[in-house]
């Protein structure tokens, strides 16, 4: 039987990853990551109070003795609605944004409660991903120049017409090797790997794989997004101090296990938004106009595997007389 459409909430996420994204570009390029970030998180936390869910933060901004408001495990939303674990990241490249670099995002996914992987103290996973093409022929542990060679088949190009996304970091320095060595091309960008994972799912951002180490959480955040998109995606924790892989062991966490992106979010009902703050690939990034402000976002429900492009025009002195939210 055939069901009516339901309430998209992706729809209702727009606000608060615009909201985030509105007050974060106030601070591009001023050098100060620390207050874009908060920014944002003030403006994401006041948002999400008008969305019908019962949500619980499992991917934020870090414990709560840390992070006072979007912390793991914090309750978000209306406290009316489905019961739903979020992942969010008010700004997705902080040093992007500090910097006025391209692909800074405002990001935030959704999925039912219980299904989202939770990091924990997992900092770091390498991540492969690739077009739904790749999917089935590559394989993480296998040696890069393999997986170069099978993505160009799968594709129908030379490797050498290929393009990886990898972090411009020195723990990278030997994967950058191995990719030049293959004579595959490379973009190196200093930060901003979900959005990396996403240009290399996406047709015609001239991304075709995205190799090497980023953060955990921005994993299941894409993750979330390559579950309606449709793409390949493995990866393997990858601590980066003694510190960091003693936590792993000490709380069971498998180095040796490769995560689907159906480990990473085990549900098809998902909901992933996005907001340029810096413009970038795939997304403008926000727009002053004097009165208020043009925004640049998508919207992804795995449920229908829609994906809307979203512009939105803002006019500040509306918006103040019913926001908490200072846009001016
Ligand atoms: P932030 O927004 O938290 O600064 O993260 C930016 C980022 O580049 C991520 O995209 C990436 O996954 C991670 O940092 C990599 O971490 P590191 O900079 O420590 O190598």
């Amino acid at each position: 039987m055939k069901e009516t459409p339901q309430h998209n909430l992706g729809l209702d996420l727009v606000r608060v990853t615009e909201a985030a994204a509105l007050a974060a570009a106030r601070w591009m390029g001023r050098g100060a990551k620390e207050e874009g970030d908060g920014a944002a998180v003030d403006a994401m936390r006041i948002s999400f109070n008008s969305v019908d869910i019962r949500g619980r933060v499992v991917i934020g901004e870090g414990e709560k003795d840390h992070a006072p408001m979007l912390y793991n495990g914090e309750e978000v939303g209306s406290g009316h609605g489905p019961e739903m674990d979020l992942a969010v990241d008010p700004v997705e490249g902080t040093r992007l944004l500090a910097h006025g670099r391209p692909n800074a995002i405002a990001v935030v996914s959704m999925a039912p409660r219980g299904t989202m992987y939770d990091p924990g103290p997992a900092f770091y996973m390498n991540k492969l991903v690739g077009p739904a093409e790749t999917s089935g022929v590559l394989d993480i542990r296998a040696p890069v120049a393999e997986n170069l060679r099978q993505a160009a088949r799968a594709l129908g190009k030379d490797v050498d017409d290929l393009v990886v996304f990898v972090l411009d970091k020195e723990r990278h320095s030997g994967l950058v090797a191995e990719i030049r060595q293959a004579g595959a091309r490379i973009q190196l960008h200093t930060d901003g790997d979900v959005a990396g994972a996403l240009m290399a799912v996406m047709p015609g951002t001239g991304i075709d794989l995205m190799m090497g180490t980023g953060g955990t959480p921005e994993g299941v955040l894409a993750a979330t997004a390559i579950r309606v998109m449709g793409g390949e995606m493995q990866g393997m924790l990858d601590p980066q101090s003694m510190e960091e892989e003693a936590a792993l062991l000490a709380n069971g966490y498998a180095m040796d296990r490769v995560l689907t992106c159906r480990d990473l979010v085990a549900s098809d009902d998902v909901f992933f938004v996005a907001t340029g703050i810096t413009g970038g690939s795939f997304l403008d990034g926000v727009v002053f106009t004097g009165k208020g402000a043009r925004t640049s976002s998508m919207v992804m429900r795995g449920h229908t595997g829609t994906i809307r492009y979203i512009e939105a025009h803002h006019t500040f002195d509306r918006l103040m007389r019913i926001s908490a939210i200072d846009y001016d």
